[in-house]
């Protein structure tokens, strides 16, 4: 009997140490996480089609894992590169490494009206990409250094609207911003006639893709872990004013692009590995995550599939395709529609996926 409670007492302050350890290393203090159940989403869900698992491989081998994709008024495609290059496909389908920045932290990319390219870098925040090099457009906002710049569209009258998914967090650690649930995203305004960068919106849930409405009225930006997006009005009488453009998302919004008919196409992300959602209820789950990483691979689910969908102006979700067992393409990070086609970007894949977007699949 003593021996037994001996063991016991020992066994409780044996675990009592790790608790403490773990909350003591914990590098997140989190909150918890509703993930839309899948009753909310279902009116806004498709049916799985497999329909990415059909996309010709642009690149193939010569692109490492391209986050997004852009395309100039000649029909070039750029992309920015895990290797640090941003590259692109001539229209005669050749591949070239355009320039090279370095650092493994290039994501959201456009091409702005005089056929620069406007990057983000999640070490140097803005950059501004030319025939004669880089060049830092914003690298800090209120004093503060930008951090981690996600994705950028350009206005008609020349101002740069982008998005800074964390400002406490990495690009390596993005994870760790979903499981500690607490919003430290931006919106920004890089304003070139007045080399100035602002802050339009604080306290964003992962603030990721930015697009501009067609009349460009408002803008876009999505929120990554609330697994909706936002409308930012830009109009006079309005400005500054924000209304939900969608919610219940069937996944995490990544990059988000207008369509040729106003509509958007938004890139989905599962975030958590199939059964595995309840550790977004149970802090001790995520301070047990946060600080042993390792486990974090487990958990999550980026890689499992890839979906995309179609957004009507009115926020109604019209068609959508995924690649249910991720057989193909997973971690589809980005959809641009150009020419009947859509070009898909993914933070796992070494090609950039092409589909065509004929009768039968619409
Ligand atoms: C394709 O076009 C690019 C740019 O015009 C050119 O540099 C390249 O040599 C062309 N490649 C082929 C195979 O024609
Ligand atoms: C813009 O401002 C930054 C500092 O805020 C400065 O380093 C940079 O040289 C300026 N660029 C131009 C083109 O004036």
């Amino acid at each position: 009997m003593d021996s037994l409670l001996f063991f016991s007492s020992f066994l409780i302050v044996i675990l009592l140490a790790i608790s403490l350890q773990i909350l003591f290393f914990s590098p997140i203090s989190p909150d918890i996480l509703e993930i839309p159940s899948a009753s909310k989403t279902f009116t806004t869900s498709i049916t799985s089609n497999n329909y990415l698992q059909r996309v010709s491989k642009l690149g193939e081998g010569f692109l490492d894992r391209p986050e997004d994709v852009a395309v100039d008024k000649m029909g070039v495609v750029y992309t920015a590169t895990r290797d640090g290059w941003i590259k692109r496909k001539h229209k005669n389908g050749t591949w070239e490494s355009w320039k090279y920045i370095g650092g493994d932290s290039l994501l959201g990319l456009t091409v702005s009206s005089t056929g620069d390219i406007i990057v983000c870098d999640t070490q140097e925040g803005l950059l501004k990409v030319s025939e004669d090099g880089a060049s830092v457009l914003a690298s800090h906002v209120d004093d503060e250094k930008i951090r981690f710049a996600d994705d950028v569209v350009e206005a008609s009258d020349g101002n740069l609207y982008f998005s800074v998914a964390s400002t406490k967090f990495g690009f390596l650690e993005w994870y760790l911003d979903v499981l500690e649930a607490k919003p430290h995203g931006q919106l920004l305004k890089y304003d070139p006639s007045l080399n100035q960068t602002s802050v339009l919106l604080d306290n964003l849930a992962f603030a990721n893709g930015v697009a501009l409405s067609a009349d460009q009225d408002y803008l876009v930006v999505c929120e990554s872990w609330k697994f909706r997006c936002l409308k930012y009005w830009l109009t006079d009488e309005i400005k500054g004013q924000t209304d939900i453009f969608i919610d219940n998302l069937p996944g995490a919004p990544d990059n988000i692009k207008l369509a040729q008919d106003g509509s958007f196409w938004i890139a989905l992300l599962q975030l958590t590995a199939p059964g595995l959602n309840f550790i977004h209820k149970s802090r001790s789950s995520k301070h047990l995550l946060a600080t042993f990483p390792k486990l974090m691979n487990w958990v999550i689910g980026v890689h499992h599939q890839a979906m995309v969908v179609n957004v009507a102006a009115d926020g109604k979700i019209t068609k959508g395709f995924d690649d249910s067992t991720g057989k193909v393409m997973s971690f589809v990070t980005s959809v641009l529609e150009y020419e009947d086609h859509l070009y898909l970007g993914s933070l796992h894949c070494d090609f950039i996926g092409k589909l065509p977007l004929t009768t039968s699949t619409v």
